[in-house]
C-alpha cells in the first residue's frame, strides 16, 4: 500500500470514529429520563454528569483527530507512538460509549427504548448543525474540485432553505390523536382530546335551544401552546347530548393577529352517562406504553359502559408527548369519547419534568375527588409517589407526604351512604401507615365495599390487606401478558371479571354484596 492510500485510509477512520464519537452524547442525552438515574444510584450522584462531559470532550477531540488526519496527512502518516496512542485512546473510548449507548437503549426495554428514540429524533437537528459546522470549517476546504464544491455549497444552501421554510411552515398534517376522553372531574366533565401540533381547543354542542362553543382558556385568554386540550362543561350539557370539538393550529399567537394553521373539527359524538341501575365498567391499570396489548386484552370483554384508568400510563411524563400518547389517545380511543372516564395518578404519572402539568392539562382541580354515577360512587384517591419523598430516584422533587395528608384529611370529611367504591393506584393507599389505616377507617365508615387498585401488575382479590374491605388489584401489564378487568356494579352486588390479551380468563367471574 502506497503512503498516499494509507493516509486516505486512516483520514477515512477517523472521521467514522469522529461521526459516532459525535453520535454519542446525543444517544447518552437522550438515555437520561430513566437509566441515568439509576447509574447515580448505582455508582455516585453525578457520575452520569461526568460520563456525560467525557463523552462530548471525546466527540471533539474525535473530530480533531479526524481533521488532523485528513489537512495534514504526512504528519499523522508518520505515526509517532504519541499520536498512535492518543488515537487509539479515543477510539477506544468511542467504541467504549457506542457500546454503553446499545447497552442502554437495550436495557430501557419495549418501554423505555421507543421513547429514548423519540428524544434522539428530536435532537437529530443539533446533531446535523453540529456536522454542518464541522464539515464546512474543516472539510470543506479539502474539496478542491469546483464543480465539486459548487455541488456542495449549492445542495447545502437548498437544505437550509428547505429546514427554515419547514421550520415556519410546518408541513405536518394538522389532526387530532385520537376521539376525545370525557373525564369526571367529581364536579363536572373536562372533554379532554389532543391534536398532531399546538393550537387552540374548543367543544361545540346545542342545550336547551342554545349553541355552546366553550373554548380551552384561561381568565378570558385561549390557550394555544399545547397538544393537550380540556374544556369543563356541566354534566347536564353533555349526558344524553352529542358534542364535537374543534382545533386551530398555532404558529405565532402576536398580540395583532396571530400565524395561524388549519382549523380542523371532529365528527360528533354521542355522550351517554353512566348512570343506569346495572353499569358495566372496564378497568385498565399499568399499561407502561403497552396501549396496543391493553386494547386487545380489553376487546376480549365485550360492551362497556364508562371506563376506569387506574393509573400508570409510561414511564414517566418527561414530555407532553408522552402524555398525548400514552394517557390522552389512550383514553380516547378506549372511551371513543362516548362514556365517562374515570382517572386515578399512577405514581409514575408524578414523574418527569411534565408532571407538575397533569392536572392542568386534563382540566382537573385534583385528584383526589367524588364521581357519582346514579346510585353508586367511586371515591377517588391519590397515592402519589411509592417511596420516601427523600428517595433518589425523585431528584429531590417530591413532596407527597404532606399531601398524602390532605388526601387523608379530604376522605375523612366525606358523608353519604351510597353505594362506594375506592379507587386507587396503589392497593397499599398511602406509604404512610397511618394515613392508610385513617383513610381505610373513613372509607369503611362511607360503606365502602370494594377498592380497585393497580401498581401490583398482578390480578387478584386481596381480602387479608385490610379486614372488611377487599382490595381487587386489576392487572395490567406483566411480562409481555396484558391482563384487563370488568367490573358491573348492580343492586346485586359487583361482579369482577379479567381476562388477559389472549381472551383468556384470569380470574373468573365473582359477585362481591354491597355492604349497604
Ligand atoms: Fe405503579
Amino acid at each position: 500500500m502506497n503512503k498516499f492510500r494509507r493516509a486516505a485510509l486512516s483520514g477515512i477512520t477517523a472521521s467514522v470514529f469522529a461521526v459516532l464519537a459525535a453520535l454519542s452524547p446525543m444517544f447518552f442525552y437522550a438515555s437520561r429520563s430513566n437509566q441515568h438515574v439509576f447509574l447515580d444510584i448505582a455508582l455516585f450522584a453525578g457520575f452520569t454528569q461526568i460520563l456525560f462531559w467525557l463523552i462530548v470532550v471525546n466527540a471533539v477531540v474525535a473530530t480533531v483527530w479526524a481533521a488532523l488526519a485528513f489537512k495534514k496527512r504526512d504528519f499523522l502518516d508518520a505515526r509517532s507512538a504519541p499520536f498512535s496512542a492518543a488515537f487509539a485512546v479515543t477510539d477506544f473510548f468511542t467504541t467504549a460509549f457506542c457500546i454503553l449507548n446499545v447497552v442502554l437503549l437495550i436495557s430501557g426495554g419495549e418501554e423505555t427504548s421507543p421513547i429514548v428514540l423519540q428524544e434522539a429524533a428530536r435532537l437529530t437537528p443539533y446533531a446535523l448543525l453540529y456536522f454542518a459546522i464541522v464539515f464546512f470549517a474543516i472539510f470543506f476546504p479539502e474539496i478542491k474540485n469546483k464543480i465539486a464544491r459548487i455541488a456542495v455549497v449549492s445542495v447545502a444552501a437548498a437544505a437550509l432553505t428547505l429546514g427554515a421554510a419547514l421550520t415556519i411552515y410546518s408541513p405536518a398534517i394538522y389532526d387530532f390523536e385520537s376521539a376525545p376522553m370525557v373525564l369526571d372531574t367529581g364536579s363536572d366533565y373536562s372533554i379532554v382530546f389532543a391534536t398532531t401540533d399546538e393550537g387552540t381547543g374548543y367543544v361545540e354542542y346545542e342545550y336547551e335551544g342554545e349553541t355552546y362553543r366553550v373554548y380551552d382558556q384561561k381568565q378570558g385568554k385561549i390557550e394555544c401552546d399545547s397538544r393537550v386540550h380540556s374544556v369543563r362543561v356541566p354534566y347536564e350539557h353533555l349526558d344524553n347530548n352529542s358534542y364535537s370539538v374543534g382545533s386551530t393550529q398555532m404558529f405565532e399567537p402576536y398580540a395583532y393577529g396571530s400565524r395561524r394553521g388549519k382549523t380542523i373539527t371532529s365528527e360528533k359524538y354521542s355522550f351517554v352517562p353512566c348512570d343506569g341501575e346495572t353499569q358495566v365498567w372496564l378497568c385498565v391499570s399499568d399499561w407502561h406504553t403497552r396501549n396496543d396489548l391493553a386494547k386487545q386484552a380489553v376487546g376480549y370483554l365485550g360492551d362497556y359502559d364508562g371506563v376506569i384508568l387506574l393509573g400508570d400510563a409510561s414511564p414517566d411524563l418527561n414530555t407532553e408527548d408522552e402524555l398525548v400518547r400514552y394517557l390522552v389517545a389512550f383514553g380516547g380511543d378506549l372511551s371513543r369519547g362516548a362514556m365517562p372516564v374515570v382517572y386515578t395518578r399512577g405514581n409514575h404519572e408524578t414523574r418527569g419534568a411534565y408532571a407538575p402539568y397533569l392536572a392542568d392539562a386534563l382540566g382537573l382541580d385534583e385528584f383526589f375527588f367524588e364521581v357519582k354515577a346514579g346510585d353508586y360512587r367511586f371515591v377517588v384517591l391519590d397515592s402519589g409517589e411509592d417511596k420516601e419523598d427523600g428517595h433518589d430516584e425523585y431528584g429531590g422533587l417530591a413532596d407527597f407526604a404532606a399531601y398524602r395528608a390532605e388526601n387523608t384529611a379530604w376522605v375523612e370529611s366525606l358523608s353519604g351512604d351510597e353505594k362506594t367504591i375506592a379507587v386507587c393506584h396503589s392497593p397499599r393507599f398511602f406509604l404512610e401507615t397511618e394515613l392508610t389505616d385513617r383513610a381505610i377507617a373513613a372509607l369503611k365508615r362511607l360503606n365502602t365495599s370494594l377498592t380497585l387498585s393497580g401498581h401490583w401488575h398482578y390480578c387478584s382479590l386481596d381480602t387479608e390487606l385490610y379486614p372488611d374491605l377487599p382490595v381487587f388489584i386489576d392487572g395490567g401489564h406483566n411480562d409481555g401478558v396484558f391482563i384487563a378487568s370488568r367490573v358491573i356494579l348492580s343492586p346485586n352486588g359487583i361482579t369482577l371479571f379479567a381476562c388477559n390479551d389472549d381472551g383468556e380468563s384470569v380470574f373468573e367471574e365473582r359477585t362481591l354484596a354491597w355492604l349497604n
